[in-house]
């Protein structure tokens, strides 16, 4: 595996493979990589003969009162990882190789909609940093296919919207949640828990499936079933953004006839904000 940090170095490598024919998997990540990353990378190799992975911790996605300057950096780790997961390239840029103007001022992607509700109504501006940076990545790699998590479904929404929006020529590949053996979604900042607060965090997995459950079970009182479940995270210590059905195509408000639904929640525990879905097929 070779790293490189500027963007001439990766069009330098990726286009020697594309000259020789071989399809090119592209994985963004912002480090700190654990297993869902790496099960990333896995689907990436089952797709295409080349992998990179991006390490960037974007600074146009975290919010001024957000933790960017502690979000976890652990290149040498990550590298090792990427090693041993069999990728190609890792491209680790600076802040000054993404955005040599600064970061103030930059051209921005914005996915309007998509990008307000939800996790975008509490964050404003972090699915126009995300859409902004990997935008950037796909024109920097060129890549075939582009892998992402099903952990972050509105941000995998988001994505595809801007795919198709501005016709990139790029396959986007959906990957389960990985979990912890407790149901807790892998996530860079569990590392951010208390031990009592780890201990409680796999409450927001439950409270998903037991909604998950009462719809299969015939339930469509979807308001009702938000409530009760905020209620319930709240009584485990939680403090609930938001706990929402919607339809799992375009993330809007289902009906009670629609048979692809996705509930998603977000909630802090102490000062960590936790995310989670689940999707859910009728048919
Ligand atoms: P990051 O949080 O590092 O996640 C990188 C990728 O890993 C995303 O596609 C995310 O959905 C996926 N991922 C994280 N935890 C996962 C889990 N438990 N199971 C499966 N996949 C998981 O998401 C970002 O970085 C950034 O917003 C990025 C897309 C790189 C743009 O900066």
């Amino acid at each position: 595996m070779h790293t490189v940090n500027t963007v001439a170095g990766v069009r330098e490598r990726v286009r020697a493979w594309r000259a020789a024919g071989e399809p090119v998997a592209l994985v963004p990540t912002m480090g700190n990589l654990h297993a869902g990353h790496i099960a990333l990378v896995a689907r990436a190799r089952a797709l295409a003969a080349r992998v990179v992975v991006s390490v960037f911790v974007n600074p146009l996605q975290f919010g001024p009162n957000e933790d960017l300057a502690a979000y976890p950096r652990t290149p040498d780790q990550d590298a090792e990882k990427l090693r041993e997961a069999g990728a190609d390239l890792l491209f680790m840029p600076s802040v000054d190789e993404m955005y040599p103007h600064g970061n103030a001022g930059v051209t921005q992607v914005e996915v309007p909609g998509l990008s307000d509700i939800l996790c975008g109504a509490s964050r404003p501006g972090h699915f126009r940093g995300v859409a902004t940076v990997v935008s950037k990545l796909f024109n920097i790699v060129q890549p075939d296919v582009a892998v992402f998590g099903e952990k972050d479904y509105q941000q995998l929404a988001v994505i595809r919207r801007l795919v198709e929006d501005l016709c990139f020529p790029i396959r986007i590949e959906g990957v389960p949640t990985a979990r912890e053996s407790d149901g807790l979604a892998r996530s860079s900042r569990n590392c951010y828990l208390s031990a009592e607060a780890r201990a409680r965090a796999p409450g927001l997995y439950r409270a998903l499936v037991e909604i998950a459950e009462a719809i299969r079970a015939g339930r469509r009182d979807f308001s009702a079933l938000e409530q009760q479940a905020a209620h319930a995270l709240a009584q485990q210590g939680f403090h609930p953004d938001y706990v929402s059905i919607r339809r799992a195509a375009d993330l809007t408000e289902p009906g009670d006839a629609d048979t692809s639904l996705a509930v998603l929640a977000a909630a802090r525990l102490g000062t960590t904000r936790l995310i989670d879905n689940l999707l859910i097929g009728l048919d």
